[in-house]
This record gives structure tokens, sequence and C-alpha cells, in this order.
């Protein structure tokens, strides 16, 4: 066995542990979070004085409140997954069991009592969409980083026919689909944070398109069975309570044949470190977890045959990827390296031994 993957393995076992105090490593990285020379404030670039938790940029949102009436077509209760109907354009009603659900700003809410919504994972995800808006996918070196996955996610598949973009955040790459889809294809974004969606319902309305987004629990999908064409899922599963029931969902959503292009955090001790500092502070719930190969195929094989894994990120990714936890920019010419950084990266995921080491598993799965 190679030196590196024996290192990751004994510390990973140390990871595991019993024993192992991570309270002192958590108030450390709390402290980092909040205090940490290099943090970079949504403040600091939106001319508020004040750090964090600001008002949400989304005022005059020109939001249609109508739903899409294809949305209708494969739309369902997520309780009973019955069929929906408008009951004027402030709600949907399920026509089997009576359920309400609102259209708040043009999205329909579409989340129903079945759901076990962790709901501090929500207020973290509402708390970084203007973090995720004004640093992640604003700054050209951060933005081109994100883009170069979205298109090594793009290669495994062809975007076409319905697709779903699972866990959509902010909707920066239902934008980029946009541009990349062939003409014809309708692509829907569902989150469970709100903050997210009106972010990518404004940003979708700008750019002319008529997507569709809803408010969805990706462990109980709004959709009939055999809706979707592809599924991207794109830094969610690790979110989930139960990321095997969002597998399950995924495959039950998609026709046979159809494709999931699934992006997580790997687990090694380079990655299951700053996890473990980080989590618990404002910007990661105690419910982010990373997951070894192993762990990904077992998540997703019981309803999806997994026929591609890609190691992703490994110099790069820490360093352009997220601003809104550290802003290496500060300190270093981000701009000017960054496409050496990112080649630095597509060389390392082909160095045998350092390939297993990186930050991010990219999956292609197939449903049966
Ligand atoms: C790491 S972010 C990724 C967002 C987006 N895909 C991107 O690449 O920018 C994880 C997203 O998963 C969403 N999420 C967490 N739990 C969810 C759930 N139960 N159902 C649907 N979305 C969820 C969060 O609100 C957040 O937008
Ligand atoms: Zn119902």
């Amino acid at each position: 066995m190679r030196m590196c993957e024996l290192f990751d393995r004994y510390f990973a076992r140390i990871l595991d542990g019993e024993g192992v105090s991570w309270g002192a490593a958590r108030a450390l990285g709390s402290a980092l979070c909040r205090f940490g020379p290099m943090r970079t404030t949504v403040g600091s670039l939106t001319g508020s004085s004040e750090e964090g938790r600001g008002p949400r940029d989304v005022a005059g949102l020109a939001v249609p409140s109508k739903v899409g009436p294809m949305l209708l077509d494969f739309a369902r209760c997520p309780d009973c997954y019955g069929t929906l109907s408008t009951q004027d354009d402030q709600a949907l009603v399920c026509e089997s069991c009576g359920e309400t659900y609102p259209i708040v700003d043009g999205i329909p809410q579409l989340v129903g009592t079945k759901s076990a919504i962790n709901t501090s994972e929500v207020e973290t995800q509402d708390y970084v969409t203007d973090f995720y808006e004004n640093l992640r996918y604003k700054l050209p070196w951060a933005r081109a980083y994100h883009e170069h996955t979205l298109r090594e996610m793009l290669a495994l598949a062809d975007v076409t026919g319905r697709v779903l973009d699972n866990g959509c955040g902010n909707g920066m790459f239902l934008e980029r689909l946009v541009q990349d889809s062939r003409p014809g294809t309708q692509l829907i974004g569902t989150d469970i944070s709100m903050g997210m969606l009106e972010h990518a319902k404004r940003r979708l309305t700008e750019c002319g398109s008529a997507i569709s987004i809803t408010q969805a629990d990706a462990c109980r999908l709004p959709f009939a069975d055999d809706s979707f064409d592809l599924v991207f899922a794109r830094g969610l599963l690790h979110h989930l309570p139960d990321p095997a029931a969002g597998a399950r969902e995924m495959a039950r959503v998609l026709r046979p044949g159809g494709v999931v292009i699934a992006l997580d955090p790997n687990r090694t001790l380079i990655s299951e470190l700053p996890r473990r500092l980080l989590r618990g502070t404002s910007h990661f719930d105690e419910d982010h977890k990373n997951f070894t190969v192993r762990q990904m195929r077992r998540i997703l094989t019981p309803h999806l045959r997994v026929d591609e894994v890609h190691h992703v990120g490994y110099v790069a990714y820490p360093l352009l990827g997220f601003p809104d936890i550290t802003n290496f920019g500060k300190v270093l010419p981000l701009g000017a390296l960054a496409p050496s950084l990112m080649k630095l990266d597509d060389v390392l995921a082909r160095v045998p031994g350092v390939r297993a080491l990186s930050w991010g598993l990219m999956v292609r799965a197939v449903a049966d």
C-alpha cells in the first residue's frame, strides 16, 4: 500500500475514534471563522460596516407571482404525491389530500408535513446566502474556480430534456446551464433555503430565463416518479440529515437511464481537519459531512448505478473556492495565480497516490 494511503487511513481512524475531544478545536475554528485576519465579511463588500448578518440584498424582486403551467405537469404534493392545482395565484393545493402550499415571491413552497427539516441547517444556509452571492460567486478568481468545476460536471452529462438542479443554492449553476443546455431543455431549481432561492429567482429573472424555482426538501422531492432526465446535486448530499434518502429521491424522480451528477467533499485527513474545526460555526451546521468513495457509493448504490468517480480539487480548491470562509486573496495575488492553480489541480488529479487526497468527489450515477 502506498505511504500516503496508509497515512490517510491511519488518521481517518483517529478522526473517527472515541475519546478525541474536538471541543477546543471547535472553539479555535469558531474564533478563526469570526475574527481571522483574512476573513472577509459581506459588509465590507456591500459598504455596510456591520459584520455578518446584514439585510439581504433581495429587495425589489421583480418576480411573477404565477407558477408556470409546465411545473404543474410533474410537480406533486410532497406528502402524498397527489397532483397539484393552483388556488388563486397565492397557493397550490393538493387534489388528493387537500394540503395547500403557499407561493411566496413567485416561489412555490412545496415542503410538506413529512419532511424532517433540520432548521439550524436552513438558518445556516439563509445566513450564508449573501456570502455566496457577494464573495464566493462574485470575486473573479473564486467564480473562475467554480466555473471550472461546473465545466467538469457538464462534461459528464448531456444537458437536455428536463433537468433538476437539486439544492440549487443561489442559482449560479442554473444561470450557467441556461447557456450550456440544448434548445428546449427545461430547467428546474429546488432548494430548502428561501434566502438562496430569492437570489436564484432574481438572477434567473434578470437573465430572462423561464426556469422554475421551487422550495423543496431533497429528501421528499415534490415531483412525480420518472420526471427528470438529469439531476445535478452540487454540494447537496453532505448537507442532508439522511443522504441515502436524498439519493433514493433522485432515483425516484429520474426516468430509467436518467443521470445524477453529484459533487461532495472527499473525506481525507486534509479535508476532515478544517471541517471539524469549522463545523457548528456560523457557516457550517452540525449536519455537515464529507464522504469517502466507499461511503459515497454506499449512499448511492441501492438506488443508482455509480459509473464514474472523479477526484477534484487539491491546491486551487481551498485557495480559490471559499473566500467566504477564508479570503486568501488578501495575501496572495489570486487573480494572476488562478489559471495556474487550476491547471495544477488538473495535473494532481492524475498523480497516483496524490489523486485520492482530493477535496472533492464528483460522481456520475445512472437510474436503472
Ligand atoms: C453547499 S450549498 C450548494 C449550493 C449550490 N448547489 C452551489 O453549488 O452553489 C448546499 C445547498 O443545499 C441546500 N440544502 C440543504 N439541505 C437541503 C434539503 N434538505 N433540501 C434541499 N436543499 C437543501 C442548502 O440550502 C444549500 O443551498
Ligand atoms: Zn397531498
